[in-house]
């Protein structure tokens, strides 16, 4: 029972605190980024992907600090599924769910 429990609980705690869950939360946005997003945003996130020369405004760089002042989860998942009128950034309404999640988790994982 002692056994039972000395390896049930750190297996309890990881569950409770979502640490290998980030981890691949971080592996699936990345995916979705690199499916849907980096033409624009770029390899590096920095808004230099291989379309951006071509746009204008140009594509939001997410290394940038003042881009990720006073931005909450909930306005840029509001962004990535409706779009942003006046820029070339679409509205991305099939992403959902999970997938959302992880990817808005994937560029917050790019501010310095
Ligand atoms: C066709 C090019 C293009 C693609 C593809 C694209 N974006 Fe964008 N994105 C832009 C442009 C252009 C902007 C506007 C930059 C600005 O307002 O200065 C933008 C802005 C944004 C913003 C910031 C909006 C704000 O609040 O100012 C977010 C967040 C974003 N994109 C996320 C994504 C995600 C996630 C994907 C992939 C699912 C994606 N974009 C795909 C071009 C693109």
């Amino acid at each position: 029972m002692k056994r039972l429990l000395s390896a049930a609980v750190p297996a309890l705690l990881l569950g409770v605190f979502g640490t290998p869950a980030a981890a691949a939360d971080l592996t699936r946005g990345q995916k979705v980024y690199q499916a849907s997003c980096l033409a624009c945003h770029g390899v590096a996130a920095d808004g230099k992907g291989p379309a951006a020369a071509a746009l204008k405004p140009r594509p939001t760089d997410f290394t940038s600090a003042d881009f990720w002042k006073d931005r909450s989860d909930e306005s840029i998942k509001q962004v990535i599924q409706s779009g942003k009128p006046g820029t070339s950034m679409m509205g991305f309404g099939q992403l959902q769910g999970e997938d959302l999640d992880a990817v808005v988790a994937f560029l917050r994982s790019k501010a310095p």
